[in-house]
């Protein structure tokens, strides 16, 4: 199970880093936009150097000429750049045409088995279920993402399920239980998962006893006191 962050923020994205649990970054036009990236390229470059695994780049043309020209430009960008298309007939034609220049595609925008199913059979890397976003609507998001990990399963298919949208700690803990291969997630979500009550509290337990303890050693006698007054 590997974790990647769901922004676009650069601070959030070193501070994930650092801690050595983020292995791979997704971004989307929306999340670009909220941080103001005018240079998406640039922004990108940045990102591919930053981050130690995939780097999640999306198209915005809505035909697949158009989606492979833009895919093209970003894969020059670094070589952990992954392309996400999104969902469609023109996105499953862009995938097999990418997946034939050996162009890693992420087919995002997925809610369905049935489209995981397309995106897979059309050459995709990874696949991208939205989960949080099914929920909204009252439907069971997690349930797509189990089925869509027993049907590659069952035949052998090679993409890799990353569960998106996610949008609590406990979908983390479904989707890694479901056998998702990935999640990805804002990184309020991330510093989430690290936090538990009992941990806070029993740091500040074993820190107040260590300090009674030190308060109850002797006080130095002898020689020992007289250095430690000469230096006071
Ligand atoms: C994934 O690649 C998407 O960027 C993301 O998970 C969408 O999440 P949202 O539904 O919170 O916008």
């Amino acid at each position: 199970m590997r974790l990647f962050l769901d922004t676009a923020n650069l601070d959030e994205i070193r501070e994930g880093v650092s801690w050595g649990v983020v292995s791979g970054v997704t971004t989307n036009p929306s999340l670009v936009a909220k941080e103001g990236h005018a240079d998406f390229h640039g922004f990108i470059r940045t990102l591919a150097g930053l981050v130690p695994g995939p780097v999640n780049a999306e198209v915005v043309a809505t035909e697949a000429e158009g989606m492979v020209r833009e895919a093209r430009a970003l894969a020059a960008l670094g070589e952990n750049v992954v392309i996400k298309v999104p969902m469609g007939k023109e996105g499953l034609k862009a995938t097999r045409a990418l997946r034939e220049e050996g162009i890693p595609v992420n087919v995002t925008l997925a809610f369905s088995p049935n489209q995981a199913l397309l995106a897979s059979l059309a050459g995709a890397t990874y696949v991208s279920p939205f989960l949080g976003r099914l929920d909204d609507v009252g439907h069971d998001g997690m349930q797509v993402v189990r089925d869509t990990v027993e049907i590659f399963s069952l035949y052998g298919l090679d993409t890799y399920v990353l569960a998106a949208s996610i949008r609590h700690p406990l979908h983390v803990t479904e989707a890694a239980l479901a056998g998702a291969d990935i999640a990805t997630m804002p990184f309020k979500v991330l510093e989430q998962m690290l936090r538990h009550p009992l941990t806070d509290l029993g740091l500040e337990r074993f820190l107040d006893d260590w300090r009674s303890l030190e308060q109850a050693r002797p006080a130095p006698v002898g020689r020992d006191a007289r250095r430690g007054a000469r230096r006071s």
